[in-house]
């Protein structure tokens, strides 16, 4: 059946204005003032904002990750993404060092295959790059539509590889045309001072916060920024948490340099005052660190001045028994905080509603710009004829409060616990099936479909 949308205000990245939209299928097929289709399925947008369905490029799905696995899965965490407004995730399928990356991939295959009800895709985690993995690449990025290739400069023995791999793997990536991303902070140096305290017996989680200063990811983001421009690949840094760490971005664009920078909603919203409280901290254990009150304001600018492309989670829930495991040392506290709900809604009520962003931006950088980078748009992350239908119908003025009570994620408490937001994702329609109104589900797992990924990243 066709649903025309009547009379919403459409908010594209570049456009804000009121017009009906046909769906036919998976499809927008028209756009226009007055459209009358018999038959269709109408839904009135009178007093609602229509924007382009969220695309979190940063979330891990039951990922293994330091002796437990995130909590929320295929099933949970997709279907949580829906209810706030995210029509589509990015996850990370992490190769196990010594091991091939078909084989990590057949493994994500099978955790997602059947089980997501919001449309999804990997980056590929590269963990050990050596011969055998250089030759892996070409069939990921040609066969698979796995375009770009995740990096990690800290986890050392787990996860993270060393310069000389850096620079040989960003080689072969951008011979390839794909893109290396990267979490950039100084492992070593991060190893040495989580190694300091607790020797001193300095074990809260607090002294997480503490092992990783400002400067152990402003030095290796722009190590990874020198070794991108020596290469000349597309280069693009997950999760930046702090000014040092945006200078280094801001420095390399006088030599015409880009670098795609991803920040997170927590270090837009939260700062590092929450490891005073105790224990409790452990909520918010992730890595980097929350920030101070500074590096929230250099964020924001950053948006706005076009350094920050765009707003992640880096979802990677425990449940609060996993947290647990840290309680005698902060760290053995699982890394990481659950928000793929409410990115959304928190970026809409906290930059649009509150006057630091625009509604221009607030798309661009909750779904444009990453369907534009990761080599999806414009089937991904905008409105027009011939795009998927994945939109969110959004009441801007509806007040509600975030509570573990009410709240889809699979983890027993809210980061945000209590956070008064203005604006509510009323109904969300992905591929033209309107999968989520008025709170209720009304796709079944399974409906979620692997986006295979071109190799060009448009310049955003
Ligand atoms: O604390 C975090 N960020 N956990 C997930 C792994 C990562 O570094 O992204
Ligand atoms: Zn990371
Ligand atoms: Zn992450």
């Amino acid at each position: 059946m066709s649903i025309l949308i009547k009379n919403g205000r459409i908010i594209t990245a570049a456009d804000d204005y009121r017009a009906d939209i046909l769906i036919e299928g998976e499809k927008i097929s028209a756009i226009g003032h007055n459209l009358s289709v018999p038959g269709a399925m109408e839904i009135d947008a009178s007093d609602r904002l229509v924007f382009p369905g969220g695309i979190d490029p940063h979330v891990h799905l039951d990922m293994p990750f330091m002796g437990t696995f995130s909590s929320d899965d295929y099933e949970s965490g997709t279907r949580a993404a829906l209810h706030g407004g995210t029509t589509m995730v990015i996850d990370f399928v992490l190769q196990t060092q010594g091991d091939s990356l078909y084989s990590a991939l057949k493994t994500w295959q099978q955790k997602s295959e059947g089980k997501a009800l919001g449309d999804y895709s990997y980056h590929m985690a590269i963990t050990d790059f050596n011969e055998h993995t250089r030759k892996e690449l070409k069939p990921l990025i040609e066969e698979e539509g796995i375009t770009s290739f995740k990096t990690f400069m800290a986890y050392k023995g787990a996860l993270m590889i060393d310069d000389g791999q850096m620079v040989d793997l960003m080689q072969e990536v951008k011979k390839l045309g794909g893109m290396v991303t990267v979490h950039a902070t100084n492992g070593d140096m991060i190893d040495k001072l989580i190694a300091k305290h607790r020797a001193e017996g300095k074990l809260s989680p607090l002294y997480h916060y503490l092992s990783q200063p400002e400067i152990t990811e402003a030095e290796a983001s722009g190590r990874f920024v020198d070794m991108a421009w020596y290469t000349g690949v597309p280069a693009y840094i997950v999760h930046l948490t702090c000014e040092g760490a945006l200078n280094q971005v801001r420095d390399a664009s006088k030599r015409n340099q880009k670098v795609f920078v991803e920040t997170c909603i927590q270090y837009l919203l939260l700062d590092a005052s929450l490891y005073e409280k105790d224990f409790e901290g452990a909520k918010w254990v992730m890595s980097p660190p929350l920030r101070q009150p500074k590096d929230q304001q250099t964020l924001w600018a950053g948006i706005n001045q076009g350094l920050v492309q765009v707003v992640a989670t880096d979802h990677c829930p425990f449940m609060w028994e996993q947290k647990q495991m840290g309680r005698n040392d902060f760290s053995k506290i699982p890394n990481g905080h659950p928000a793929l709900e409410h990115r959304m809604e928190l970026l809409f009520s906290e930059g649009v509603h509150k006057g630091r962003i625009s509604p221009n931006t607030f798309v661009a950088v909750s779904s444009t710009n990453a369907a534009k980078i990761f080599g999806m748009y414009p089937r991904k992350g905008c409105i027009a004829v011939g795009a998927d239908a994945d939109l969110v119908i959004f009441d801007p003025n509806h007040r509600h409060t975030l509570s573990a009570n009410t709240h889809h994620m699979k983890v027993d408490y809210s980061a945000y616990e209590g956070w008064e937001v203005t604006g509510k994702c009323e109904t969300v329609l992905l591929r033209g099936k309107v999968a989520i109104d008025k709170g209720e589900v009304l796709v079944e797992k399974g409906y979620g479909q692997f986006i295979k990924r071109a190799k060009v990243s448009k310049v955003v």
